[in-house]
């Protein structure tokens, strides 16, 4: 049993699903999609996945990741609670990605791969409203550091900030921002974390690497006083010695009447039910909090913060009399680097008299390969990282009737680059959440059928999307998609298509200027075969991709027969392929199969059904429940892409 299961090569992936996922069809879109905006030259990660050969050389380690949901960073619990723009891959696009992975990653044709999208290294506010610089800073010591940076942005009135971003100067050393701002003129420490030395300070954003700008709800705004002054906190991890930064806060601002929020860290030591804070060493301790609201609120974002002796943090709010719960956030693996605002996509009401409780455990053992100290020793809460915190914040604001329907948030996202070639498509997505609905628009005008939160853009145009919840409707703000035309691919029919015996068939483009071609053989691009025309003398499959400078296009098939066979007739006995009549299963059997890097199965219209990477092996089981009766042609390929061997096959399903 043990021999048969090793020399089998089992193939029940391929021809049960109608096509292999490949780079160009499915795998870039989902990495551009999720990855890059992270992932990239200049970007937040460690390396870049924005090509082929990148995601390609790691698919493996990216696979696992994905698996793991490590990757992309989204620590809170999603069976527990959805909030706005989360990053999360969807089951069938880790399904995609392992498809993609065991089928050998088939690059497709890389020419009609979607394009890299741009991030601006910019603002992502458009032109922001202020733009405040910390003074230029070395850090001078091997160990944390946080710095007080006072900045000025100069309002003689009371102003909204509608949204906020932090971009740090140096992403190398920066590792988390938080925003205060404080109208007094209170000293402020330069160093030091937690607070900012000054009482008056009001905590109105935090940063982390990967975090989006915070945008208030639709309608929101956070009150800026008049001369205001921003205190910006920079944490700089350890290892930033001789390294500078300047960081940059940008602010959008709005002088019309909004309402105004608060955030707050409603749960903090201080209304600890078994504090204090202090975590011995060798204990694993859980700590709970609870603050009653006086009045009712309506909440639209948490930010839970602990250090590095953190494992999981749970909050919630019991509502008065019902005792029912309404779920705020579950972190089941927390994780110090990756904290950020999670925004509610459907407000979250708090009845005056809510319990708002949370629940966090700490693991101070030698087991938690984050414990600052080895061996453990007693943690108390303080502001070093190497100190214990437990602040669980929320944005909120008095409760208003009608609240349960407020549209949080009317931005759209491209999950991609919005200038392609004709035949791509980007996906554009706003906003989900519950009870809400919407319509997309291109130019003003409906399109039908697209009313989910996201729409595959396909044409040049400005796009809109209309959302609705309850009584209040917005229009999102236009995202511009531009589509490049590609050249007509166009094979004029020749008088005959079979080739006379010693002769050939002269095959042309339809005429064009300033364009590029190359033919295609079976599949195969034909080295050297790069004119408007060819004159073609073997028997197949032939394909023209054509080039204007911006975009591919492909031709039609065009087949040809008679002429020198284009299969080679010696190397057709030295594989066997078989068919087993009650399985179905087809067999594939001889040396030549050893020598092949690559197994392709191509249909008669020269269209490959299935391909996959080979293992060397001597026999190869194919599983083609769905392969339609036909004559079908097995290709055995060795790793400079050349033919070893054919066989044709007629499939009895
Ligand atoms: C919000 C930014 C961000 C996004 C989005 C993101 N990554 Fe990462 N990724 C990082 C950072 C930063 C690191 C290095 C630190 C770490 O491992 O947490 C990393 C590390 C990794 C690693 C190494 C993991 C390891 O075990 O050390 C892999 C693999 C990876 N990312 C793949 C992906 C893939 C695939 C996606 C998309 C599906 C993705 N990442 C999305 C920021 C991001």
């Amino acid at each position: 049993m043990k021999l048969i299961l090793s020399v089998f090569f089992l193939w029940t992936w391929c021809c049960t699903s109608a096509q292999t996922p490949t780079w160009s069809g499915d795998i870039a879109k989902l990495i551009y999609g999720n990855c890059t905006s992270c992932h990239r030259s200049g970007g937040i990660a460690p390396f870049a996945l924005e090509t082929y050969d990148e995601v390609s050389s790691m698919a493996g380690w990216v696979q696992q990741s994905i698996e793991t949901k490590k990757m992309p960073p989204w620590t809170p619990d999603v069976n527990y609670k959805h909030f706005a723009h989360e990053r999360v891959l969807a089951p069938s696009d880790i399904a995609t990605f392992q498809q993609w992975v065991s089928a050998g990653m088939p690059s497709g044709n890389l020419n009609f791969a979607p394009p890299v999208p741009s991030f601006s290294s910019g603002s992502q506010l458009g032109t922001p409203d202020i733009s405040l610089i910390s003074p230029s800073f070395t850090i001078s010591t091997t160990s944390d550091l946080y710095r007080n940076f006072e900045l000025f942005p100069g309002n003689s009135t009371a102003i909204n900030a509608t949204a906020i971003e932090v971009i740090p100067g140096n992403n190398a050393i920066v590792h988390h921002v938080l925003v205060f701002q404080d109208s007094t003129s209170n000293p402020i420490n330069v160093d030091g974390g937690g607070g900012t030395g000054s009482n008056a300070s009001q905590l109105i954003y935090g940063f982390v690497p990967g975090s989006r700008p915070y945008y208030t709800p639709l309608g929101t705004g956070i009150r800026l006083a008049p001369n205001t002054r921003i205190v910006l906190q920079v944490h700089y991890a350890p290892g930033s010695n001789g390294q500078s930064d300047a960081t940059t806060v940008n602010i959008k601002t709005d002088s019309s009447p909004l309402r105004k929020i608060t955030i707050n860290s409603v749960l903090n030591p201080t209304n600890m039910t078994n504090g204090p804070l202090l975590i011995p060493a060798n204990e694993v301790k859980t700590f709970n909090a609870e603050y009653v609201t006086q009045d009712s609120l309506t909440a639209f974002c948490t930010f839970t913060h602990m250090h590095l002796l953190g494992q999981h943090v749970k909050v919630w709010a019991n509502a008065p009399v019902t005792n029912d719960t309404t779920r705020i956030v579950w972190i089941p693996k927390w994780d110090f680097h990756w904290q950020d605002n999670y925004i509610f996509p459907n407000s979250v009401i708090l009845p005056a008299g809510s319990s708002v409780k949370a629940e966090a455990l700490y693991d101070n053992t030698s087991s938690n390969p984050n414990n600052p100290n080895n061996p453990p020793a007693i943690v108390a809460e303080g502001i070093s990282t190497t100190d214990e915190m437990f602040l669980i914040f929320l944005a909120y604001a008095p409760y208003l009737q009608g609240d349960e329907f407020l549209i949080i948030d009317k931005r759209v996202f491209p999950k991609g680059a919005t200038t392609f070639c004709e035949g791509n498509t980007v996906r554009l997505e706003t906003l989900q959440g519950d009870g809400y609905t919407y319509q997309w628009y291109l130019n003003g005008s409906v399109l039908i059928g697209e009313t989910s939160y996201f729409t595959d853009a396909s044409s040049t145009g400005a796009y809109t999307v209309a959302i609705a919840l309850g009584p209040n409707n917005v229009t999102s703000d236009p995202v511009n998609v531009w589509v490049n035309s590609a050249p007509t691919a166009q094979i004029q029919i020749p008088s005959s298509t079979i080739i006379p015996s010693g002769g050939s068939v002269l095959l042309s483009s339809i005429p064009g200027t300033g364009l590029q071609y190359q033919w295609y053989l079976n599949g195969t691009p034909m080295s050297g075969a790069t004119s408007a025309s060819l004159n073609a003398s073997v028997a197949g499959t032939y394909v023209l991709e054509v080039f204007n400078g911006t975009c591919f296009a492909l031709s039609d098939t065009l087949v040809l027969t008679g002429g020198t066979a284009g299969i080679n007739e010696s190397v057709l006995e030295d594989f066997f392929v078989f068919q087993d009549p009650i399985s179905g299963m087809i067999h594939l059997k001889g040396s030549k199969l050893k020598e092949a890097e690559k197994i392709t199965l191509h249909d008669m219209n020269g269209r490959i059904v299935c391909e996959r990477m080979a293992n060397h092996q001597y026999e190869y089981e194919w599983n083609t429940s769905i392969l339609s009766e036909g004559t079908y042609l097995f290709s055995l390929w060795n790793s400079s892409g050349e033919v070893l061997a054919r066989k044709k096959f007629l499939s009895g399903h």
